[in-house]
Protein backbone atom coordinates (compact mmCIF):
# COMPACT_ATOMS: atom_id res chain seq x y z
CA UNK A 1 0.00 0.00 0.00
CA UNK A 2 0.63 3.89 -0.49
CA UNK A 3 1.79 6.41 2.15
CA UNK A 4 -1.69 7.55 3.60
CA UNK A 5 -2.90 10.66 3.06
CA UNK A 6 -3.29 13.19 5.94
CA UNK A 7 -6.35 12.45 7.20
CA UNK A 8 -6.52 8.66 6.92
CA UNK A 9 -5.56 6.23 9.78
CA UNK A 10 -5.41 1.84 9.46
CA UNK A 11 -5.60 1.03 13.29
CA UNK A 12 -7.37 -1.96 15.31
CA UNK A 13 -10.30 -1.14 15.90
CA UNK A 14 -13.39 -2.91 18.09
CA UNK A 15 -13.25 -6.65 18.25
CA UNK A 16 -9.46 -5.72 17.14
CA UNK A 17 -10.26 -5.68 13.87
CA UNK A 18 -8.41 -3.04 10.91
CA UNK A 19 -10.38 -0.06 10.81
CA UNK A 20 -9.51 2.58 7.98
CA UNK A 21 -10.48 6.09 9.72
CA UNK A 22 -10.91 9.39 8.10
CA UNK A 23 -10.92 12.50 9.74
CA UNK A 24 -10.96 16.01 7.06
CA UNK A 25 -13.07 19.30 7.64
CA UNK A 26 -15.54 18.31 5.73
CA UNK A 27 -16.50 14.38 7.74
CA UNK A 28 -15.43 12.07 9.51
CA UNK A 29 -15.86 8.40 8.64
CA UNK A 30 -14.26 4.58 9.17
CA UNK A 31 -14.20 1.37 7.40
CA UNK A 32 -13.69 -2.21 8.73
CA UNK A 33 -11.67 -4.12 6.34
CA UNK A 34 -13.85 -7.32 7.91
CA UNK A 35 -16.82 -6.80 5.48
CA UNK A 36 -15.41 -4.28 3.59
CA UNK A 37 -18.03 -2.18 6.37
CA UNK A 38 -18.63 1.20 6.46
CA UNK A 39 -19.73 1.82 9.74
CA UNK A 40 -20.13 5.30 10.44
CA UNK A 41 -20.09 8.71 8.46
CA UNK A 42 -20.64 12.16 9.84
CA UNK A 43 -20.54 15.27 7.95
CA UNK A 44 -19.15 18.78 9.79
CA UNK A 45 -21.73 19.94 11.88
CA UNK A 46 -24.50 17.47 11.08
CA UNK A 47 -25.63 13.92 13.13
CA UNK A 48 -23.92 11.26 12.13
CA UNK A 49 -25.80 9.57 9.02
CA UNK A 50 -25.49 5.84 9.96
CA UNK A 51 -26.36 3.86 12.96
CA UNK A 52 -24.23 0.50 14.38
CA UNK A 53 -25.79 -1.46 17.04
CA UNK A 54 -24.06 -0.84 20.85
CA UNK A 55 -24.52 -5.08 21.06
CA UNK A 56 -23.23 -5.42 17.29
CA UNK A 57 -20.20 -8.20 17.23
CA UNK A 58 -16.78 -7.16 15.90
CA UNK A 59 -15.46 -10.78 14.98
CA UNK A 60 -13.85 -12.72 11.99
CA UNK A 61 -16.92 -14.32 10.78
CA UNK A 62 -19.68 -12.40 11.89
CA UNK A 63 -21.69 -9.58 10.33
CA UNK A 64 -21.64 -6.37 11.97
CA UNK A 65 -24.83 -5.33 12.77
CA UNK A 66 -25.13 -1.71 11.54
CA UNK A 67 -23.61 0.90 9.08
CA UNK A 68 -23.47 -0.56 5.65
CA UNK A 69 -23.09 -4.82 5.29
CA UNK A 70 -23.03 -5.80 1.81
CA UNK A 71 -24.99 -8.71 0.26
CA UNK A 72 -23.14 -10.23 -2.55
CA UNK A 73 -23.39 -12.68 -3.96
CA UNK A 74 -26.87 -13.09 -2.72
CA UNK A 75 -29.16 -11.32 -1.36
CA UNK A 76 -31.39 -12.63 1.87
CA UNK A 77 -31.35 -16.53 1.73
CA UNK A 78 -29.48 -17.94 -1.07
CA UNK A 79 -31.65 -18.53 -4.16
CA UNK A 80 -32.65 -21.57 -5.88
CA UNK A 81 -33.10 -20.61 -9.06
CA UNK A 82 -29.32 -18.88 -9.44
CA UNK A 83 -26.27 -21.03 -9.80
CA UNK A 84 -25.37 -21.27 -6.87
CA UNK A 85 -24.35 -24.68 -4.79
CA UNK A 86 -26.20 -25.68 -1.83
CA UNK A 87 -24.17 -28.11 -0.05
CA UNK A 88 -25.07 -26.84 3.63
CA UNK A 89 -27.37 -23.80 5.10
CA UNK A 90 -26.07 -20.93 3.15
CA UNK A 91 -25.46 -17.77 5.26
CA UNK A 92 -27.57 -15.06 5.03
CA UNK A 93 -27.17 -11.74 2.27
CA UNK A 94 -23.85 -13.73 0.85
CA UNK A 95 -20.71 -14.11 2.13
CA UNK A 96 -19.30 -10.42 1.30
CA UNK A 97 -20.12 -8.68 4.78
CA UNK A 98 -18.51 -11.28 7.23
CA UNK A 99 -15.34 -11.76 4.59
CA UNK A 100 -11.80 -10.05 5.00
CA UNK A 101 -11.08 -7.71 2.30
CA UNK A 102 -8.11 -5.60 1.64
CA UNK A 103 -7.20 -2.04 1.08
CA UNK A 104 -6.16 -1.32 -2.47
CA UNK A 105 -6.06 2.53 -2.77
CA UNK A 106 -6.24 5.65 -0.92
CA UNK A 107 -6.85 9.01 -2.53
CA UNK A 108 -7.52 12.40 -1.10
CA UNK A 109 -8.51 15.47 -3.20
CA UNK A 110 -8.96 18.59 -0.88
CA UNK A 111 -11.96 17.65 1.54
CA UNK A 112 -12.73 14.56 -0.16
CA UNK A 113 -10.98 10.24 0.75
CA UNK A 114 -11.75 7.67 -1.57
CA UNK A 115 -10.98 4.23 -0.18
CA UNK A 116 -10.95 1.51 -2.63
CA UNK A 117 -11.45 -2.18 -0.79
CA UNK A 118 -11.70 -5.96 -3.07
CA UNK A 119 -11.64 -8.63 -1.32
CA UNK A 120 -8.50 -10.80 0.24
CA UNK A 121 -9.62 -13.93 -1.11
CA UNK A 122 -12.20 -15.72 -2.91
CA UNK A 123 -12.40 -18.82 -1.33
CA UNK A 124 -15.29 -17.95 0.83
CA UNK A 125 -17.51 -16.78 -2.44
CA UNK A 126 -16.40 -19.42 -4.50
CA UNK A 127 -17.70 -22.55 -1.62
CA UNK A 128 -20.66 -20.76 -2.83
CA UNK A 129 -20.56 -19.70 -6.20
CA UNK A 130 -19.01 -20.60 -9.46
CA UNK A 131 -18.37 -17.04 -10.93
CA UNK A 132 -14.58 -15.56 -11.22
CA UNK A 133 -14.83 -12.07 -10.83
CA UNK A 134 -13.23 -8.88 -8.99
CA UNK A 135 -14.82 -7.19 -6.63
CA UNK A 136 -13.91 -3.27 -5.65
CA UNK A 137 -15.87 -1.35 -3.09
CA UNK A 138 -15.21 2.46 -3.23
CA UNK A 139 -15.71 4.65 -0.77
CA UNK A 140 -15.97 8.32 -0.90
CA UNK A 141 -16.19 10.62 2.24
CA UNK A 142 -17.02 13.93 1.88
CA UNK A 143 -19.81 16.54 2.58
CA UNK A 144 -21.80 13.47 1.19
CA UNK A 145 -20.80 9.68 1.47
CA UNK A 146 -20.99 7.86 -2.38
CA UNK A 147 -20.58 3.90 -2.14
CA UNK A 148 -19.92 2.36 -5.45
CA UNK A 149 -19.73 -1.62 -5.88
CA UNK A 150 -17.94 -3.11 -9.48
CA UNK A 151 -18.55 -6.30 -10.24
CA UNK A 152 -16.70 -8.13 -13.18
CA UNK A 153 -16.67 -11.08 -15.02
CA UNK A 154 -13.55 -12.56 -15.12
CA UNK A 155 -15.39 -15.97 -16.55
CA UNK A 156 -15.94 -17.06 -19.98
CA UNK A 157 -20.10 -17.40 -19.01
CA UNK A 158 -22.32 -15.39 -18.09
CA UNK A 159 -22.18 -14.32 -14.35
CA UNK A 160 -25.56 -14.57 -12.49
CA UNK A 161 -25.60 -12.38 -8.95
CA UNK A 162 -27.29 -10.50 -6.72
CA UNK A 163 -25.90 -7.70 -4.51
CA UNK A 164 -26.89 -5.10 -1.74
CA UNK A 165 -25.62 -1.99 -0.13
CA UNK A 166 -27.63 -2.51 3.37
CA UNK A 167 -27.67 1.32 4.75
CA UNK A 168 -28.67 1.65 7.92
CA UNK A 169 -29.51 5.34 8.52
CA UNK A 170 -29.97 7.15 11.64
CA UNK A 171 -32.88 8.42 13.14
CA UNK A 172 -34.41 10.02 16.23
CA UNK A 173 -37.65 7.48 16.08
CA UNK A 174 -38.18 5.20 13.34
CA UNK A 175 -42.04 5.36 14.21
CA UNK A 176 -42.14 9.24 13.29
CA UNK A 177 -40.62 9.02 10.44
CA UNK A 178 -41.46 8.95 6.55
CA UNK A 179 -39.68 7.84 3.62
CA UNK A 180 -40.74 9.09 0.15
CA UNK A 181 -40.12 7.95 -3.15
CA UNK A 182 -41.65 4.86 -3.79
CA UNK A 183 -45.35 5.53 -4.05
CA UNK A 184 -47.27 2.93 -6.48
CA UNK A 185 -44.22 0.86 -6.99
CA UNK A 186 -44.56 -3.09 -6.49
CA UNK A 187 -42.90 -4.86 -3.87
CA UNK A 188 -42.52 -8.54 -2.11
CA UNK A 189 -43.67 -7.88 1.25
CA UNK A 190 -41.43 -10.83 3.19
CA UNK A 191 -43.36 -9.50 6.84
CA UNK A 192 -46.26 -10.79 4.36
CA UNK A 193 -45.35 -14.72 2.96
CA UNK A 194 -43.30 -13.10 0.33
CA UNK A 195 -46.77 -11.80 -1.55
CA UNK A 196 -46.63 -9.35 -3.72
CA UNK A 197 -48.45 -5.86 -3.91
CA UNK A 198 -47.98 -2.47 -4.95
CA UNK A 199 -46.84 0.86 -2.33
CA UNK A 200 -49.76 3.41 -2.19
CA UNK A 201 -49.39 7.32 -2.56
CA UNK A 202 -48.60 8.05 0.57
CA UNK A 203 -45.07 7.82 1.84
CA UNK A 204 -44.18 4.95 4.24
CA UNK A 205 -44.42 5.12 7.87
CA UNK A 206 -43.57 2.38 10.41
CA UNK A 207 -45.67 0.97 13.08
CA UNK A 208 -44.32 -2.26 13.48
CA UNK A 209 -41.85 -4.86 11.77
CA UNK A 210 -41.35 -3.68 8.15
CA UNK A 211 -39.53 -5.68 5.37
CA UNK A 212 -40.09 -4.75 1.93
CA UNK A 213 -38.41 -5.40 -1.49
CA UNK A 214 -39.34 -3.10 -3.92
CA UNK A 215 -38.53 -3.72 -7.68
CA UNK A 216 -37.92 -1.98 -10.69
CA UNK A 217 -37.20 1.06 -9.06
CA UNK A 218 -34.04 3.34 -9.41
CA UNK A 219 -35.33 6.13 -7.83
CA UNK A 220 -34.16 8.56 -5.24
CA UNK A 221 -35.58 7.79 -1.66
CA UNK A 222 -35.50 10.88 1.05
CA UNK A 223 -36.18 9.56 4.63
CA UNK A 224 -37.77 12.83 6.72
CA UNK A 225 -36.60 12.53 10.37
CA UNK A 226 -39.10 15.04 12.31
CA UNK A 227 -36.77 14.23 15.67
CA UNK A 228 -33.65 15.20 14.13
CA UNK A 229 -35.38 17.15 12.07
CA UNK A 230 -33.47 16.77 8.87
CA UNK A 231 -33.79 15.12 5.74
CA UNK A 232 -31.62 12.00 4.25
CA UNK A 233 -31.68 11.81 0.34
CA UNK A 234 -30.54 8.18 -1.27
CA UNK A 235 -29.74 8.60 -4.68
CA UNK A 236 -28.97 5.42 -6.76
CA UNK A 237 -26.91 4.05 -9.40
CA UNK A 238 -26.97 0.55 -11.32
CA UNK A 239 -29.80 -0.59 -8.74
CA UNK A 240 -33.49 -1.36 -9.50
CA UNK A 241 -34.12 -2.90 -6.58
CA UNK A 242 -34.70 -0.78 -2.65
CA UNK A 243 -35.03 -2.51 0.68
CA UNK A 244 -37.54 -0.89 3.28
CA UNK A 245 -36.82 -2.81 6.59
CA UNK A 246 -37.27 -2.45 10.21
CA UNK A 247 -37.27 -5.51 12.83
CA UNK A 248 -39.55 -3.52 14.83
CA UNK A 249 -40.11 -3.77 18.96
CA UNK A 250 -40.70 -7.55 18.67
CA UNK A 251 -37.95 -9.03 16.66
CA UNK A 252 -35.79 -6.98 17.28
CA UNK A 253 -34.18 -8.27 20.78
CA UNK A 254 -34.65 -12.19 20.37
CA UNK A 255 -34.34 -12.15 16.73
CA UNK A 256 -31.76 -9.70 15.37
CA UNK A 257 -29.97 -9.17 18.91
CA UNK A 258 -30.33 -5.40 19.33
CA UNK A 259 -30.44 -3.46 22.89
CA UNK A 260 -34.06 -2.82 23.78
CA UNK A 261 -35.74 0.09 22.32
CA UNK A 262 -32.66 0.21 19.56
CA UNK A 263 -34.95 -0.78 16.89
CA UNK A 264 -36.29 2.98 16.68
CA UNK A 265 -32.80 4.58 15.79
CA UNK A 266 -32.53 3.45 12.58
CA UNK A 267 -34.37 2.22 9.10
CA UNK A 268 -32.67 0.59 6.42
CA UNK A 269 -32.96 1.76 2.86
CA UNK A 270 -30.62 -0.77 0.61
CA UNK A 271 -29.34 0.44 -2.70
CA UNK A 272 -29.99 -3.64 -4.32
CA UNK A 273 -29.94 -5.70 -7.16
CA UNK A 274 -31.96 -8.49 -6.07
CA UNK A 275 -35.04 -10.95 -6.48
CA UNK A 276 -36.79 -9.48 -10.02
CA UNK A 277 -33.82 -7.62 -10.90
CA UNK A 278 -30.76 -9.88 -10.03
CA UNK A 279 -28.27 -9.40 -12.17
CA UNK A 280 -26.74 -11.04 -15.49
CA UNK A 281 -22.97 -9.88 -16.07
CA UNK A 282 -21.63 -11.40 -19.32
CA UNK A 283 -18.19 -12.16 -19.33
CA UNK A 284 -15.62 -8.73 -19.32
CA UNK A 285 -18.14 -6.75 -18.41
CA UNK A 286 -18.64 -4.76 -15.14
CA UNK A 287 -21.98 -3.45 -12.96
CA UNK A 288 -21.58 -1.01 -10.63
CA UNK A 289 -24.27 -0.71 -8.12
CA UNK A 290 -24.04 2.36 -5.28
CA UNK A 291 -25.70 5.39 -3.64
CA UNK A 292 -24.69 9.05 -2.76
CA UNK A 293 -26.24 9.94 0.27
CA UNK A 294 -26.87 13.43 1.21
CA UNK A 295 -28.22 15.01 4.75
CA UNK A 296 -29.59 18.65 5.31
CA UNK A 297 -31.62 20.49 8.10
CA UNK A 298 -35.25 20.71 7.84
C1 LIG B 1 -33.07 -7.11 5.23
C2 LIG B 1 -34.01 -8.23 4.88
O1 LIG B 1 -32.43 -6.69 4.06
O2 LIG B 1 -32.09 -7.57 6.15
C3 LIG B 1 -34.63 -8.78 6.16
O3 LIG B 1 -35.00 -7.77 3.99
C4 LIG B 1 -33.55 -9.19 7.14
O4 LIG B 1 -35.46 -9.90 5.83
C5 LIG B 1 -32.63 -8.00 7.38
O5 LIG B 1 -34.15 -9.59 8.36
C6 LIG B 1 -31.49 -8.27 8.34
O6 LIG B 1 -30.77 -9.38 7.94
P1 LIG B 1 -29.59 -9.92 8.82
O7 LIG B 1 -29.08 -11.15 8.14
O8 LIG B 1 -28.54 -8.83 8.87
O9 LIG B 1 -30.17 -10.18 10.20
Amino acid sequence: MQDLPDGVVVRPGKGQLDRVSVDTAACTGEVYLHGAHVTAFQPEEQLPLLWVSSKSAFAPGQAIRGGIPICFPWFGPMRTDLDFHQHEKPPQHGVARTSPWRLTDVRRSADAVTLSLSPASHDPFSKWWPGKFAATLAVRFAKTLTVALRIENRGTTPMRCEAALHTYFFVGDVNQVEVHGLEGVEYVDRVRDLQRFKQDNTPIRFDGEFDRTYVNTSSPVTVIDPVYKRKIVNQKVGSNTTVVWNPGRVKAEPVIGLAPDEYKQFVCVETAAATDNFLTINPGETHTLGFEASSETL
